[in-house]
Parts: structure tokens; sequence; C-alpha cells
């Protein structure tokens, strides 16, 4: 409650308002992904979840057509503006293309959005860290347009509005996962989500005596955005060549082993064979790991987390020396169910489940081998299971 008592009141000081001004608060959450790396875009099954820390919103609609946007998260840029009659991506705007691209994406999609509004956005997701904080703001912004604007919208249109921003207005191809998750998480519970037919289930996610540990490699993605933008597209490509070959798919995550291993000589780039091989293997492992789920079988849950990070490291190779020296580290730690990289990799973070005696010591011994290996410092978060994209009230 203290934060945003704060918020409001940094808001109110920073678009100079007076004290009764009513300001709406909103919040979207982070997501981490248990299992199911690099599929949501292949068709496959993934399982993520909403974390209990994400990005919040101070709102307060304005009568003329201009948008002035703020972050706590980067203040060096000050307050940045922009007009309802030109949403234009512009590179020096920053951050700020991400609530411009939705509002421009709605308007496109023939949503009534009339006028502009004064925000300030604060999020407590470390940002570039796989954590998917873009998305977060993202929804966030579907959300506040939603509630202001009083649009006729459910949250599974928001969330294919926000990835559709993301694809089209920042250029980065992404899956629904991180969208899907943030928009429709719930408390405790992870979202089992079929990335072909957005068919989705909860998994309640409460670990008797474990936790979801996230450690974050602090080493910013750099190149990432084009390398994934690689990845899809040599996904895209052997999926058209396994295609026109007549193999019946629609998607690479259609296959299991057995076909993938029959029909890949049908794959023209070898390149491209270990990252289908990535797919149709990950997607295989989170069936299974729904199978443990079910049967309470926690240890091969984490065994299978383990070779999902084998598989990114070696066909898929999305990891890289920072992501393998704390994955490694995890592997080490005496109480580690499993550990793997989360998210699109190249940097980022890490998840592992971690027995709650043994967390003490693996943060320790986890953060001192990283910074022998690499020189980083890495930074360690207790993954909380919480609800999805919200209006928290008026203040
Ligand atoms: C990023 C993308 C997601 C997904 C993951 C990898 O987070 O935004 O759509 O593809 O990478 O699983």
């Amino acid at each position: 409650m203290e934060l945003i008592t704060n918020l409001v009141k940094n808001f109110k000081k920073e678009f100079t308002k007076e004290n009764n001004t009513p300001a709406e608060v909103f919040f979207a959450p982070g997501r981490v992904n248990l299992i199911g790396e690099h599929i949501d875009y292949n068709g496959g099954k993934v399982f993520p979840c909403a974390l209990d820390f994400g990005t919040y919103a101070v709102v307060s609609k304005r009568d003329d057509k201009t948008f002035r946007v703020y972050s706590e998260n980067f203040k060096n840029l000050g307050i940045i503006e922009f007009s309802l009659d030109s949403l234009i991506y512009d590179k020096k705007d920053d951050w700020a293309n991400y609530p411009k691209g939705v509002i421009k994406t709605f308007l496109d999609a023939g949503f009534n959005i009339n006028s502009g509004f004064d925000v300030l956005y604060f999020g407590n997701i470390p940002n570039g860290a796989g954590l998917s904080s873009s998305a977060s703001i993202e929804v966030l912004t579907s959300v506040i347009l939603k509630d202001l604007f009083k649009l006729d919208i459910n949250m599974v249109e928001m969330v294919k509005l926000s990835q559709k921003t993301e694809n089209e207005f920042i250029g980065v191809n992404c899956g629904i996962m991180d969208q899907f998750s943030i928009g429709m998480g719930k408390k405790d519970n992870a979202i089992l989500l079929d990335c072909n037919t957005l068919d989705y289930s909860y998994a309640p996610f409460i670990l008797k005596d474990a936790s979801i540990v996230i450690a974050n490699t602090n080493k910013r993605r750099g190149l990432g955005e084009s390398k994934y933008n690689e990845r899809r597209a040599s996904c895209e490509s052997a999926l058209e060549d396994l295609k026109n070959s007549g193999l019946k798919i629609s998607s690479l995550c259609d296959m299991n082993m057995k076909i993938f291993e029959e029909n890949k000589h049908l794959i023209k780039s070898e390149e491209a064979i270990p990252r289908v091989k990535h797919a149709v293997s990950e997607n295989e492992r989170v069936l299974k790991a729904m199978e443990c789920l079910n049967n309470g079988d926690i240890n091969t849950f984490g065994e299978l987390m383990n070779s999902s990070h084998t598989s990114l490291k070696d066909d898929y190779e999305v990891t890289g020396f920072e992501l393998d020296s704390l994955v490694e580290a995890a592997w080490e730690e005496q109480g580690t169910i499993g550990s793997r990289m989360t998210g699109a990799g190249f940097g980022g973070c890490t998840v592992s489940l971690v027995k709650n005696e043994y967390i003490e010591t693996f943060i320790k011994n986890v953060g001192k081998k990283y910074k022998e290996k690499t020189g980083l410092e890495a930074a360690f978060y207790i993954g909380n299971p919480g609800d999805g994209a919200r209006k928290l009230g008026d203040f």
C-alpha cells in the first residue's frame, strides 16, 4: 500500500496535478516460464506463471489528444509526449514505444480511443532480464485503455493485441506466452497453455517444501532480439520444407520425436535440424512434466527442467556462458530439484526449484561460483505465482 501511495504522490508531483485530482492505479505482473521454452511460436504447450511483482501505472485521463508518459525506471528520459494523431514508432521515445504501440494497435483494431492521458509507470521487474517487463507494460496499457475508454474487450483479446504490438510495432516476432500469462495469471497457479488452440488450464503450483527461485545473470541481452527472430525464421522455413514434402502437420510441435527422426532429412538447412529437434523434444517434455505434476512426482519434473536447459544449450543454442554457469552451479547444489534458463535466453534469468531448507545456501553458493566464473553479481528472487493484470483502484 505504501508503494501505491508513493507512486500516486510522485505522479501528482511529476505532472503538477492538484492533490485532489483523481488517479487510477493498475498493475500487470511479470512472468516466469517453468518449462516449454521457444515453442509457443511452434504450436507447442508451455507452462508459465505470472509473478507477484510487475509494473504499476498511475493514470489520469486528459481532455485533449496528448499522451504524457513517464517511467520511474527511466527517470533520465523525463516525460515523453506524443499525440493520438501521430502514433509512430520513434527510436528516441525508447520504452514509451510500448504504450504508444498498444494505443495504435487498439485504434487500428477499431476501438474508440478519443483522448490522451497522463501516466506514470513503475516496474519492479528487472528490465531486460527475461521476466517480460515489456509484455507487462503492453498488457498493463491494454487494461488501462479498456478501463478508461470503457472498451468492450476481454482479456484474451487484449493479450492478442499486446502480442500484435510487440510483433508489428516493436518488431520482435514473439509468441503469445508472455502476454497470455501476464493477462491470465492466477495466484498460486501456473498455466498450461496450448499455443496452437489457446486452450488453457490452471495447475496449482504451491510446492510443499520447495520454492521457485529466479536468478538473474545481470547480463544484458544485447543482440537477443535479432537472434530471437532468426530462430523463429529458421523454425518457419523448416516447417515449410516438411509441409512441402507432404508431411501433414500445421506446426512443428504436431510431430513427436519418432516422426521427427523419420522426416528430419526433409529439412533443407543443416542448421535448422537441431532447432526442430529442440522444439519437438521440448513439447514432449512439457507433456511428461504435466504427468509428473499430476502424480506428485516433483523430482522427475525437475529432471525435465534440467534436460530442457541442455536442449536449449546444445540444440537451440540460446543459452550462453552466463546462463550455463548459473544453471551448472545450481545443478551442483544439494537442495536443487531442477534448474534451467527461462524466457528468450541469450542472458536474462534462470528458474530453479529449490528445497526450502536449502534456499539460503543455494543463493550463497550459486552466487559465489557464478561470480568466480563470470565476474558478474547474480540477483535472486523467490517467484510466487501471482494474479494477472488488473485495476487496483481509484486513489
Ligand atoms: C520470449 C518470447 C516468448 C517465448 C519465449 C521463449 O519471452 O516473448 O513468446 O517465445 O521468449 O520461450
